[in-house]
């Protein structure tokens, strides 16, 4: 998502709590473009940061709420108090940390988007994942009600990005992860729907279209699957952590930015 972002021509502020692949995002994209290594999970945090990002850019034209983690597969009854807390205060108490943060530079301007990533699991269930759930249903919720209140010139979103190939996709469906859609594949069809989000799509329950089906079997993709699979996989984590990292996002054109 990152690389697709600025390709297109707007400037990112993203973070992540990966310090060594924070560094790495800066080294690759300099300046505009600003990372930082913080836990969203951390008011504090996340309160620091948006200091930070006010006294050089001013408010974000879009935040995206992608950061999220999700419990290992296991029941309800199996999984213990903290590692259900930690899904609910990354997923809920995160999300709700940056809007609180973000929102109000916002409001100011009278302009922006918040997109909150939700999940196919914030609209149906399954067993294993009933944390997750709980926090994407939380997101669904948490987002309409803001849509409520949010004046006219803002918009806040709930978006379920289908499926993707990704780290977090790799612990709850393990190796068959591998025949959906690669994050770099997915970010050049999400990222243009993205941008044109804008104040009439306010409280509304999006879906990223086209990606969540398999990739089909004996397909370029499917046929070495072995290789694919692994060469895959590690551009895909790189990916994911220099992207889904990037939790935040202030989007300019670039003319109006160098301005
Ligand atoms: N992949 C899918 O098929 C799928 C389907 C439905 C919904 N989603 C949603 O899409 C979003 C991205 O998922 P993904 O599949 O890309 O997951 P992922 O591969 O696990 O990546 C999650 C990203 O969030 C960052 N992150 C996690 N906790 C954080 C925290 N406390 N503070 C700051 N950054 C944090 C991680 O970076 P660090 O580790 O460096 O912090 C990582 O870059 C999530 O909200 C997920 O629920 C994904």
């Amino acid at each position: 998502m990152v690389e697709e972002i600025i390709h297109l021509g707007h400037t990112m502020i993203g973070c992540g709590r990966n310090k060594t692949e924070i560094a790495l995002l800066k080294r690759r994209h300099g300046v505009p473009h600003c990372f930082s290594a913080l836990d969203i999970a951390s008011d504090e945090q996340v309160k620091c940061w948006s200091t930070s990002v006010f006294r050089s850019y001013g408010a974000p034209d879009l935040v995206l709420n992608n950061a999220g983690v999700i419990n290992r597969n296991a029941p309800l009854w199996k999984i213990t108090a903290q590692e259900f807390s930690r899904v609910l205060d990354v997923n809920v108490r995160g999300t709700a940390n940056v809007i609180r943060r973000f929102l109000p530079a916002m409001l100011r301007q009278r302009r922006g988007v918040i997109v909150n990533f939700s999940s196919g699991w914030g609209r149906s269930t399954d067993p294993e994942v009933a944390p997750y759930c709980a926090s994407k249903w939380g997101i669904e919720g948490l987002t309409q009600a803001l849509a409520q209140e949010l004046p006219p010139g803002l918009a806040a979103v709930s978006l379920n990005p289908g499926i993707i190939d990704t780290r977090m996709l790799r612990s709850c469906f393990g190796k068959a992860a591998g025949s959906y859609i690669r994050p770099a594949e997915w970010a050049r069809k999400a990222v243009p729907f993205l941008l044109k989000l804008g104040p009439a799509d306010n409280g509304k329950q999006l879906q990223v279209q086209g990606v969540s089906e398999r990739r089909s079997r004996g397909s370029e993709g499917c046929r070495s699957a072995t290789t694919k699979t692994k060469a895959g996989y590690s551009s895909a984590r790189l990916n994911i952590r220099l992207v889904s990292g990037s939790q935040t996002f202030n989007l300019r054109q670039r003319k109006i930015s160098a301005g």
